[in-house]
């Protein structure tokens, strides 16, 4: 789709300057481009930004809000494939940051990309008022009751077997609070009204499923060429997990049937230009 292939090349260009920017050891900075340039879809960052320009506003202020949530989730990809969590040696079709720079490395870019990411936003020429909330709406989502708090949970659940409950906890939060956060830090930036971050929570909240779900059924069905991984790893780790627990094609109904509840919610927000749209395709779309 042109219009997310633009954002991206936009992204890709504006995400190392951040990092290239700042006086650190060279091989820390290394290891920091390394898995900020390995080919990313960058899905939140360009959900934020056409959030932005589905209310009519200019991405420009936006930009350095859009690379924050990226090094989260890129620093939280680095150490989810690290020994001690998934052990995974392929991500993006490369081998993982440890691999390639060492286990102290890669934990170290993790932290580094984390903690840059809030400097980024205090940098922003965005108002005083809107940086607070955004960060502050940031480290909510990333941390303890947002994406590490599933992260934990997932890890808990392994070997076990989980109530669809459990599953969704688990999912709601690990992938679901950084997508959420995306469309509301759009919403923020675009002085949203209450109503409009209510629909756009719910359209982020089962887009978050939607794509776990997928993610999950492409660990059963996907080829690595298309996945840029190794299938067959929720397996190996005992992982409990929608095709699991649902079966293959009770996991592909309930992957419609968020997906068309978060486009529900996009449309009652009545700020939609169909572009919203079409990224939430492609977010679910099982064969990119
Ligand atoms: C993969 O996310 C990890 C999950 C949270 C399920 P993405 O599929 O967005 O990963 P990249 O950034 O495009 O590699
Ligand atoms: C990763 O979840 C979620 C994070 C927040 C890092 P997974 O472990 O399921 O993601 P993949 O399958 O490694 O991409
Ligand atoms: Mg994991
Ligand atoms: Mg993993
Ligand atoms: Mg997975």
């Amino acid at each position: 789709m042109a219009y997310m292939n633009k954002k991206k090349e936009l992204l890709d260009h504006k995400l190392p300057a951040f990092i290239e920017s700042v006086e650190m050891p060279e091989s820390l900075k290394d290891a920091m481009i390394y898995s900020i340039n390995a080919g990313g879809k960058r899905i939140r960052p360009i959900l934020m930004l056409a959030t932005v320009e589905a209310f009519g506003e200019s991405i420009e202020e936006a930009i350095p809000v859009a690379c924050a949530v990226e090094m989260i989730h890129t620093y939280s990809l680095i150490h989810d494939d690290l020994p001690a969590m998934d052990d995974d040696d392929l991500r993006r079709g490369k081998p993982t940051n440890h691999k390639v720079f060492g286990e102290a490395a890669a934990i170290l870019s993790g932290d580094a990309l984390l903690t840059q990411s809030f400097e980024v936003i205090a940098d922003s020429t965005l108002k005083n008022e809107q940086k607070v909330k955004l960060i502050k709406l940031l480290s909510y989502s990333a941390g303890p009751a947002g994406m590490v708090g599933g992260q934990m949970a997932d890890l808990n659940g392994e070997k076990q077997e989980l109530t669809l409950e459990q599953l969704e906890y688990i999912h709601h939060h690990k992938t679901g609070k950084l997508l959420v956060y995306s469309v509301l830090a759009g919403a923020i930036i675009a002085n949203a009204n209450e109503e409009q971050m209510e629909h756009l929570k719910e359209f982020g909240e089962h887009m978050g499923l939607s794509f776990q779900i997928s993610d999950d059924i492409l660990d059963v069905e996907g080829d690595q060429d298309k996945i840029g991984k190794l299938p067959g790893s929720d397996e190996n780790k005992e992982k409990s997990t929608y095709p699991k627990l649902l079966t293959l094609t009770g996991a592909k109904e309930k992957l419609t049937f968020h997906f068309e509840e978060a486009l529900k919610h996009l449309t009652a927000t009545g700020i939609d230009d169909k572009r919203l749209e079409s990224i939430a395709k492609f977010i679910v779309d099982r064969d990119h």
